[in-house]
């Protein structure tokens, strides 16, 4: 059974209360729920945190024996080297993902530090980018 961790990171405990016109009325724990009955054959792991020192001590707890990771960094996306260099670090590949289109947005939003060391990137798709990003793995 392949292994799958979803990282979402700061701010993303409050989906479906946060900034609903650009990401949506439904909280994460909602759609992990149908993510694992759609999924029955993969084994999904999901860890929300706002602190970077714990995505990154989880990428490396993962990172060398699970199949895949999905990481949305949230804002730590357009700032953290120390991710980017955490993801370089691990085998297992990762998924870079957006709910929003980030380069649709504010021009602060269209760099990202992690994208040169994931193995793609998914945004702009709302949670379905979650389904995609799985996808990608199977
Ligand atoms: C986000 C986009 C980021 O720019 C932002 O800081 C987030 C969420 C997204 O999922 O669209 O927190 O990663």
């Amino acid at each position: 059974m392949k292994k799958i961790l979803i990282i979402n990171g700061p701010n993303l405990n409050l989906l479906g209360r946060r900034e609903p016109e650009i990401y949506g009325n439904k909280s994460f724990n909602e759609y992990f729920l149908e993510l694992e009955l759609r999924y029955p054959d993969v084994q999904l792991e999901y860890l929300q945190s706002n602190h970077e020192g714990h995505i990154i001590d989880r990428l490396h707890s993962v990172g060398f024996s699970y199949d895949g990771i999905i990481l949305n960094a949230g804002a730590y996306t357009h700032t953290s080297l120390a991710i980017h260099d955490a993801i370089k670090s691990i085998t297992t590949p990762v998924v870079e993902l957006h709910i929003s289109n980030v380069y649709a947005r504010e021009e602060f939003r269209r760099h990202s530090m992690i994208a040169p060391a994931c193995r793609g990137c998914i945004c702009g798709f709302g949670l379905k980018g979650y389904d995609l990003a799985i996808e990608s793995f199977l």
